[in-house]
């Protein structure tokens, strides 16, 4: 017994050194951790449970018969994270460039398919040379049983991915079908052709960091959610991410009480508006002031900052906050602003977060730019997530609602359970100018002062609908409420619709406009 117990530890000794001392090195001064060292970073200390330690590949062709690869170079298995259960799975790079075969294929695979039964999140480390060019079509075969697990977990387990190294060609469609992507600025970098075969073909000279870098994934093309400035920091952002969801989507996510009193008044939200229609303001501020200790945990930050997305509690249960930032482009409604929108909406709704949706939009931002783009197509997508989102949605107008947007962003009519506005809201078909436009063209146009008149048309309209009384009297607003008092208004209106259930007509699935 005593020499199989030998045998055993040095097998164990030998799998976690992983790639060896000089490969280790070279990884720790390009400033990346192995995978063994960010795992036990990530999980509660003791927690971590190796699966398929001894697994290693079956190649045989250009030199990979009896190639030592401990644990294939993916480290995969279960832990714990603030005392709840998550798998995880860690490419590490010491070993064959992290690269992905067959095995190592299977491996991820594995721990996919046993979080989806056990209902537990589950949480990839990505830092790979991408398909083991060696093991040829069983490389690429393995990551296509990946994207298939990841697309069933999709809206039943949350699934968080982070970019700590190379992320290349087909293999960026793995943490692409993930629900939060989280990304290492400097060492973590997606993308599906690289600098040399741009070069290649377009004659495009670019680095690595600038085509698919943190910073570049996360202001530019919207792929990233995060990004961090070295592993440590990417890390506590996974742990920060799983506080606000549930193990799963038949799960409620985690109430952590804050001991912040829900009553809590704030002065200064009477004030936040500013008296010219025109001008802009910091919705964040908003943001922090209801929220339990103004803790907000900003999503996609830098990308379509028109609109704000993130995370944060009131009375200590989770809530997704969208939010229109009347600083950037006025708000307004653009194609990226409306993707941002959808796609949050939709991991809300998946597990169970309610949606807070604070409007003030004077519309749809205008422009071929937009048109050409697409606007229809992706402006549906905040229809479509809306509606068919069944967590409690709670609505409150602060400013402007114009035309399509005023419907948009959880209006009554696509399903908020209730809407509020602030006295301040101004509620119409459009803006008083463009309406006076339209409507008193006549006048104006006959008019010996033009200006004058259409200034005082355009106020005539203003009186009329700027302001939420006329929704509020036909029903479309439930409450015009204090700024001062939103916070506690806010818990309220959530506090009862907690056990809301709703139910929408059965199907195989929606056709989201995409
Ligand atoms: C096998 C690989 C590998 C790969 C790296 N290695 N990538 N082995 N298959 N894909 C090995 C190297 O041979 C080397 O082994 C070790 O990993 C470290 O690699 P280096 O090149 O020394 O590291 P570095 O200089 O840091 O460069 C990292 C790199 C480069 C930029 C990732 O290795 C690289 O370009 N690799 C190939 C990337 C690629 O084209 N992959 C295929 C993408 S397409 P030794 O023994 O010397 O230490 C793809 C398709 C998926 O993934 C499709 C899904 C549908």
């Amino acid at each position: 017994m005593g020499d199989r117990r030998e045998e055993l530890r040095q097998r164990r000794e030998h799998i976690e050194a992983m790639g060896g001392d000089k490969r280790i090195q070279r990884q720790h001064e390009m400033g990346k951790w192995t995978a063994r060292e960010r795992i036990q970073y990530l999980l509660d200390s003791d927690s971590f449970e190796e699966i398929g330690a001894h697994v290693t590949h079956r190649g045989t062709r250009f030199g990979m018969a009896g190639a030592d690869a401990p644990a294939d170079g993916v480290v995969t298995g279960f832990g714990r994270i603030h005392g709840r259960p998550v798998y995880v799975f860690a490419q590490d790079f010491t070993v064959l460039g992290g690269s992905l075969g067959e095995m190592h294929a299977a491996k991820i695979q594995r721990v996919q398919d046993l979080a989806l039964k056990s209902g537990v999140p589950i949480i990839g480390l990505n830092d790979s040379g991408g398909a083991r060019i060696q093991e040829g079509v069983d490389a690429l075969n393995g990551y296509g049983e990946i994207f298939k697990r990841n697309t069933w977990a999709s809206g039943v387990i949350p699934q968080i991915t982070v970019i700590m190294g190379p992320s290349a060609g087909g293999a960026v469609y793995s943490p692409a079908l993930t629900d939060v992507i989280i990304m290492v600025r400097q060492t973590g970098q997606m993308f599906i052709t690289g600098p040399q075969v741009i070069q290649a073909v377009t004659g495009e000279n670019v680095t690595a960091e600038a085509l698919g870098g943190a910073d570049t994934h996360l202001k530019r093309s919207g792929v990233a959610h995060l990004a961090a400035n070295n592993d440590a920091e990417a890390l506590d952002m996974v742990k920060a991410v799983l506080d606000y969801l549930p193990q799963n989507w038949l799960e409620e996510p985690p109430v952590l009480d804050s001991g912040d009193p829900l009553d809590r008044a704030d002065a200064s939200l009477a004030s936040v508006i500013p008296d010219d229609p025109n001008k802009p303001y910091d919705v964040i501020g908003i943001v922090k002031s209801v929220l339990d200790h103004g803790d907000f945990f900003e999503l996609q930050k830098g990308y379509a900052d028109n609109l704000v997305v993130g995370l944060g509690r009131i009375g200590g249960r989770p809530a997704g906050i969208v939010a229109n930032q009347p600083r950037v482009l006025a708000g307004t409604l653009d194609i990226n602003a409306s993707d941002k929108l959808a796609r949050f909406v939709r991991l809300c709704d998946a597990f169970n977060i309610p949606v807070v949706t604070l409007v003030d939009t004077p519309g749809y931002l205008p422009g071929t730019g937009q048109e050409y783009g697409g606007i229809i197509r992706h402006g549906a997508k905040v229809l479509y997530a809306y509606a068919e989102a069944t967590v409690p949605k709670v609505t409150l107008i602060l400013r402007k609602a114009y035309g399509g947007a005023y419907l948009a962003m959880c209006s009554r009519s696509l399903g908020a359970d209730l809407v509020m506005a602030w006295p301040t809201a101004e509620i119409a078909v459009m803006g008083p100018d463009g309406a006076a436009n339209i409507i008193f063209r006549r006048e104006i146009e006959a008019s010996d002062t033009p200006v004058e008149t259409k200034a005082a048309k355009a106020e005539e309209y203003r009186q009329e609908f700027a302001n939420p009384y006329v929704a509020a009297s036909h029903g479309y607003i439930d409450a015009v409420i204090d700024p001062v008092e939103t916070r506690a208004r806010l818990a309220r209106a959530l506090m009862v619709l907690y056990n809301k259930h709703d139910d929408r007509p059965k199907k195989h699935h929606g056709n989201m406009p995409v």
